[in-house]
Formats: C-alpha cells, sequence, structure tokens
C-alpha cells in the first residue's frame, strides 16, 4: 500500500496520506505528494484538490529520525513549491493535529478546512529548532505577526475556533471533514478568481513594515527568558526577516536557521528528550496487553504542600478527588492555598471562571478516614516518617476496595517495607510528585519488588492522563532524582569548606542552565528537612548543621544560606554566613582556597553522573534516557543539555572518570571513584547512548 493515494470524488481529487501513527513527513510521503499533486493537476478532469489523512490525525509533523541526515528530495519546500504553483484550488482538510511540517503543508495549500477540535501549531522551537518548511515566513503573512510570534516563539498550538478566529483556517466543518472540504474546494474551483497564496500576502504585515519599532514591542512582550537557548534568538531572527525582507530570501533565511540549528548539539540533546520521554513509558517486562485498572475518584491523603498540589493534578485532567488531613483546620489551610493558585492562574488568564468553579466542584474534603473506601487511587502525602506511614497503609489496607491502586509519594523511603505493612504488597508502589506538584512535570513511579503489571499500568495511564511524565524506577534511598542530588549535596558542602561561597556554587550552577543551585534550593525546601534526617542517621554536615542550629532553615525563617529581606524570596548573601563558613573550614582543619566556575560545575555535576551510573547497574532505572527525561521534567535540568547522562557523553566520559577519580583522591571520598559502569564504558570508549536497557533486574 502506498503511503499517499489519489481518489476522484467527481471532479475533485482526494489526496490521503496514510503514515500510520501520526502521519509524519517521511521522504515516501513528499514524493508521493509531489506525485500525486502532479497527477490532478494534469488531470483536465480535476477542478479543484483536497489533501487529507487517514488515522487519528493530519501530518502531524517531519519525520524526527531524518533531522540531521543528508536529505533526500523532494524536500518538503519543493512540495510546498508545488503546491502554491497549482492552477487549482488545494484546500488542507484537516482533523487531530497540523503540526510543524504538516501546519506548513497546510499553509501551502490556497485553503484549509478543520474539523472541530483540531490543533495546529508548529513546536520546532521545543526541539530547537525554527521551522523549516516557510512557516517563520507564511504564518505571520496569514495571520500577523501579534499571534504568528507568541505561537513559533513558544511552540504551543491553537485549536481549530481560535485558528478560525486568527485566519488561519477557513471553515470548521461540523459534519464529515472530507465531504466539508470536497464541497468547499467545489466551490472555490466554481467562484474562479486568482488562488490566494500565503506568499503574496503581505498587508498582515504592512503596518510593522512602516514602524519595525513594532516589532520590537512584540518581541519584548512575548520573549520569555530563554536561558542560553539558541533556537529563540534565531526564530526572532528570522521572523524579524519576514518583515524586512522579500519572501524568496526570508525563506533562505529560514532555511539557513534551520539547518545550523539542526546540526547543532542543543537541538541533538532536545531531540534526545524527545525520544527517551517516549522511551521511558516502555516497560520490557510489562505485558502489552495489560489492562489498567479503571480510576473515577481518587483520594489523597494529606493537604500540605504535596498533598494539595497533587489533588489539583486530578481536579485539572476532570478526575473527582477527595482530599483527607488530620484535622479541619489542615483543610482549611490546604484548601485556601488550592484554591489561591487557581485564583492566580484564573488572573494569568489561564482559566476562566468557569473552568476554575467546575474544577474546583470536582474536589470533596473531610477528616474521615472512612472516605477511602471510595478511591479507586489513593496518593499518600503526610509527613515523611516511616512509622507515620506505616499506619497509614495498615488503615489503607483495613478500609480501600480490594481493587484500589495504592500509591506513597514518600521521596526517600523504602516502599517495599510501606507494602509490608498491607496484605496486599501487589497493590503498593510509589508515585513521587515533584514540587510544586501542579507544575512540575516529572513523576516518578517507584515499582516495588511485588507490585503487580496491572497495578504499574494504572499508575503510568494515571500520570499521563493528569499530564505527567511517568518515568518507572526502583526502590532505593532516594529513587534515581533524589539519590543523585544527594551525591551532589555532599560535594557543595565540600566546596564550601573547601573556599566557595554559596552564591559562587549557585552561580555556576544558574549558569550551566538550572534554574538554581543547591543552596538556594534548600533554601526554598526549609534547611530542617535534611537536618533532622542527618541526625536521625548520625551524619553532619559541617555549614548547614551549624545554620540550622542557629535557627537559619532558610526562606522560612527569613535566613539560611542567604538572607532574604521583607518576606522577599531574592536570596542576598550574608556576611555572617560566610563567617560560619570561614570557621567550619578552620575548624575541620581545612586550607579555603579560590575555586573557579568550571571546577565548581564538576565538582558538582560529575559525581552526580557517577551515582546515576550507580543507579544503571542496579536497574533501578531502565535506561539512561530515563535518568535524563528525570532530571529535565523534575529538576530542570537545561533541556538543551539533554539530561546529565547525554551531557556526560557529550563531555566524554574518560574525561569525567579521571576527573572523579582525581577528586576522590583529594578528598579520600571513596564513593568519587568511578562507579564500574562508567569506568568500563569509558575505557571502551563508548558512551552511556550506547547501552540502551540496562540488563539488570528492573526493581
Ligand atoms: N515537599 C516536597 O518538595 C516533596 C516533594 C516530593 C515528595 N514529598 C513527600 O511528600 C510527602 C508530604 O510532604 P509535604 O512536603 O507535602 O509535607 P507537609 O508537611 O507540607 O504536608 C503533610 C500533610 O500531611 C498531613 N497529615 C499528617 N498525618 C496525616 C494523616 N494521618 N492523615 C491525613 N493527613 C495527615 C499534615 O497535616 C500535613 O498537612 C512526604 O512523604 C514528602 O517526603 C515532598
Amino acid at each position: 500500500m502506498s503511503v499517499v493515494s489519489l481518489s476522484r470524488n467527481d471532479d475533485v481529487a482526494v489526496i490521503t496520506i496514510d503514515n500510520p501513527p501520526v502521519n509524519a513527513l517521511k521522504h515516501e510521503v513528499r514524493a508521493g505528494l509531489m506525485d500525486t499533486l502532479a497527477q490532478a493537476r494534469d488531470d483536465a478532469g480535476v477542478r479543484a484538490v483536497v489533501i487529507a489523512c487517514a488515522g487519528r490525525t493530519f501530518v502531524a509533523g517531519a519525520d524526527i529520525t531524518e533531522f540531521g541526515k543528508p536529505r533526500q528530495p523532494p524536500s518538503l519546500s519543493d512540495v510546498i513549491a508545488l503546491l502554491e504553483s497549482m492552477p487549482k484550488p488545494v484546500v488542507a482538510a484537516i482533523h487531530g493535529t497540523a503540526l510543524g511540517g504538516g501546519l506548513e503543508l497546510a499553509l501551502g495549500c490556497h485553503f484549509r478546512v478543520a474539523a472541530p477540535g483540531s490543533r495546529l501549531g508548529l513546536p520546532e522551537i521545543k526541539l530547537g529548532i525554527v521551522p523549516g518548511g516557510g512557516g517563520t515566513q507564511r504564518l505571520p503573512r496569514l495571520i500577523g505577526m501579534e499571534k504568528a510570534f507568541p505561537m513559533i516563539l513558544s511552540g504551543d498550538p491553537i485549536d481549530a475556533k481560535e485558528a478560525l478566529a486568527a485566519g488561519l483556517v477557513d471553515e470548521i466543518a461540523d459534519g464529515d471533514l472530507t465531504a466539508g472540504a470536497v464541497a468547499f474546494a467545489r466551490r472555490a474551483a466554481e467562484k474562479g478568481g486568482a488562488l490566494p497564496r500565503i506568499r503574496d500576502g503581505d498587508d498582515k504585515l504592512a503596518a510593522l513594515r512602516a514602524d519595525p519599532k513594532k516589532f520590537d514591542d512584540i518581541v519584548a512582550a512575548n520573549l520569555k527568558r530563554t536561558r542560553g537557548m539558541h533556537a529563540p534568538a534565531k526564530a526572532v531572527e528570522v521572523l524579524r526577516a519576514a518583515i524586512e525582507m522579500p519572501f524568496d530570501e526570508g525563506l533562505q533565511a529560514e532555511r539557513d536557521a534551520f539547518s545550523e540549528l539542526v546540526t547543532g548539539d542543543q537541538s541533538k540533546a532536545q531531540r534526545h528528550i524527545f525520544f527517551a520521554e517516549r522511551e521511558a513509558l516502555k516497560i520490557p517486562d510489562l505485558p502489552r496487553d495489560i489492562k489498567p485498572r479503571e480510576i473515577n475518584r481518587a483520594v489523597v491523603l494529606g493537604a500540605g504542600t504535596m498533598g494539595g498540589g497533587i489533588s489539583m493534578c486530578f481536579a485539572n485532567a476532570g478526575i473527582p478527588v477527595t482530599v483527607i488531613e488530620a484535622s479541619e483546620e489542615a483543610l482549611d489551610r490546604g484548601f485556601g492555598i488550592i484554591r489561591r493558585n487557581y485564583e492566580n492562574t484564573m488572573k494569568r488568564g489561564g482559566l476562566t471562571q468557569a473552568e476554575m468553579d467546575s474544577r474546583l466542584g470536582l474536589f470533596a474534603r473531610t477528616t474521615d478516614f472512612d472516605a477511602v473506601k471510595d478511591a479507586d487511587i489513593v496518593i499518600e502525602a503526610v509527613f515523611e516518617e516511616m512509622d507515620l506511614k506505616k499506619e497509614v497503609f495498615g488503615k489503607l489496607d483495613r478500609i480501600a476496595k480490594p481493587q484500589a491502586v495504592l500509591a506513597t509519594n514518600t521521596s526517600y523511603l523504602n516502599v517495599d517495607e510501606i507494602a509490608q505493612a498491607t496484605k496486599r504488597p501487589s497493590s503498593v508502589l510509589g508515585m513521587h510528585f515533584f514540587s510544586p506538584a501542579n507544575v512540575m512535570r516529572l513523576l516518578e513511579i517507584v515499582r516495588g519488588k511485588e507490585t503487580a503489571p496491572d497495578v504499574l499500568a494504572t499508575a503510568i495511564a494515571v500520570g499521563r492522563k493528569i499530564g505527567k511524565v511517568p518515568t518507572v524506577v526502583g526502590v532505593c534511598h532516594g529513587f534515581v532524582g533524589n539519590r543523585m542530588l544527594r551525591a551532589r549535596a555532599i560535594e557543595a558542602e565540600r566546596l564550601l569548606l573547601e573556599g566557595a561561597l554559596p552564591h559562587e556554587v549557585d552561580g555556576a550552577l544558574t549558569e550551566f542552565g538550572l534554574p538554581m543551585g543547591p543552596f538556594q534550593m534548600g533554601d526554598l525546601a526549609g534547611l530542617d528537612v535534611s537536618w533532622r534526617i542527618r541526625k536521625a542517621t548520625g551524619l553532619r554536615a559541617e555549614v548547614a548543621d551549624t545554620l540550622c542550629e542557629a535557627g537559619r532553615f532558610g526562606q522560612k525563617t527569613g535566613k539560611g544560606f542567604y538572607i532574604y529581606e521583607g518576606g522577599s524570596r531574592t536570596p542576598i548573601p550574608d556576611p555572617e554566613v560566610e563567617q560560619i563558613i570561614v570557621n567550619a573550614s578552620r575548624r575541620l582543619g581545612v586550607t579555603r582556597r579560590p575555586i573557579g566556575k568550571e571546577e565548581i560545575v564538576e565538582r558538582l555535576i560529575f559525581p552526580m553522573i557517577n551515582e546515576g551510573a550507580r543507579i544503571l547497574e542496579e536497574g533501578i532505572a531502565l535506561r539512561p534516557g530515563d535518568i535524563d527525561v528525570i532530571y529535565v521534567y523534575g529538576y530542570g535540568w537545561p533541556i538543551w543539555r539533554g539530561g546529565p547522562m547525554f551531557y556526560a557523553d557529550h563531555i566524554g566520559l574518560p574525561y569525567i572518570c579521571d576527573r572523579l577519580t582525581e577528586f576522590a583522591k583529594n578528598s579520600g571520598n571513596k564513593s568519587l571513584e568511578p562507579a564500574p559502569l562508567l569506568a568500563q564504558l569509558a575505557a571502551e570508549g563508548r558512551g552511556f547512548g550506547s547501552i540502551g536497557l540496562t540488563t539488570k533486574k528492573v526493581a
């Protein structure tokens, strides 16, 4: 079967693309379009043409696997050039999503008819590139720069209704889409006259041409902080070209920008994450036909920092959720924050009053634990104390439905031990959300020794339903993300003792691209949390513990590694802290020296990579890519650096091994010695990217 076919509906030719799953524009599709378009053009019996797609969507993009490889003609630009030279009306019939190259194909057509609910966008920026098939030149000409700019810079699609209002589509077909598009095409043919080509329409840009400062205003109003990313700057450049250059020169500028970005390191990293995110959903020993359990109501235990955010995730996805707390006061506090969060989103225009009301209507609240009996899934988010968790799970076991999935949001505790507090450990697993839970996309799903396959499948399905990026990990202290962070925390403290100051350490990491460094993060989370854990396990961190002993718990006390003035969240370096650090170095007999940014980054990041290697050896993570996904979506790792394991390959494992060996020697800390897997890969001249699935046990 050909991926592109032509059929006739009387005098209208219907070209159908059928390249499951998403009708990506691979080479055969482009070639098929060239052939069928030429046929339709040359057939005197054809008066108009419709391009439609089989399956669940219109063309949802280019074939990403072709990126960065030598181009095989015809290119998408060739197809679009042919489209624009067609002497008969061509109508794109859009359903599902018209994204990237798909939307560019549609922009090459004379008209666009869309099914209700379809979505249209240019998401290239999310892969570190700009559109390469004329999208940056045609979209602003069609809908104006004010609307095109945010679409291209955010990569977010708009829906059919918005697209109709913007003039991106000409009609919404309520009934059968192809029939609607055929009727539209026939009407256009009957009407006759010049066919509209977007490349010729300049009136939407006239005002900007007359006053170029207007473009700068659009940039200023829409350009978010892009922190080291190349693609947004390039996108601005080529959008400016749409105003300043003739169409064909603008196209050339776009093509040059695309070629430069697509072969660059940033886009490679972003494509790696794109694939890794999808790969992470594949659990090799999970039967393909496994059916997730049905989820109609969730119960969240605890309305604190995490419980509140987690319950919002369910309500946002339309799933009724009951929140159970220990007291009415705690419920009031929790619901106060939930309401405020929604109101803030509404004020920013992200939610209508009606939407907010309907979401709030999905919440129920109670202090009666018996409400657990209605739950299909329970997420426990009470204090991080093993005895409390066990007590709660014991109670859950007595009250919850036999089929209920019982999940804990614990950050560190042993999920298997918690599961043993029930008589149904196969229904128990970890669902580790990240703070703020209603915002952060990562969901570490912690698979216990006895977790049943359908329970795991349910957690993955629920995670996707509530818009998270689920990644399955095994049981160990801190799972993947926090365990690697611990390796970093030890070195961060060590850097202070050796001569660095908190703002130097944090500054080096923010410059690297992380949203904040370890000390800002500690102040935000509360230094008392890890202090309590250290005290319980007999460990000491000289600087952090001294701060806590002085009542400096971070933002919540207005002082931590930094000082926060008048309730502000802006960290200000504090001379008192510097004194505490200098004294600590003296007490421990460590000679202070100046430490450069590069050393700071290596000292903090290489031990994380080393811990990542151990995590892979132990089978706690299934693939290096899973670790990368965890760091990008849960810890703000810059996506254009592709996650820690991808970054390691980029730097080169032999260098990392050598540095770690040095760090271990200088500090006497044996855990800094290269992990066997890291050493082995380095010796064999391989990278993490070469190992694919880990072969060890999964959980
Ligand atoms: N804060 C984070 O950044 C974060 C991130 C991921 C996971 N976690 C984990 O999530 C869990 C909750 O953390 P948090 O930061 O939301 O804590 P929190 O102190 O903000 O909230 C805990 C809530 O649980 C309630 N609670 C205590 N016992 C209860 C019981 N028996 N029944 C019902 N409610 C009860 C408390 O009243 C409190 O409101 C912990 O296990 C923590 O390790 C926290």
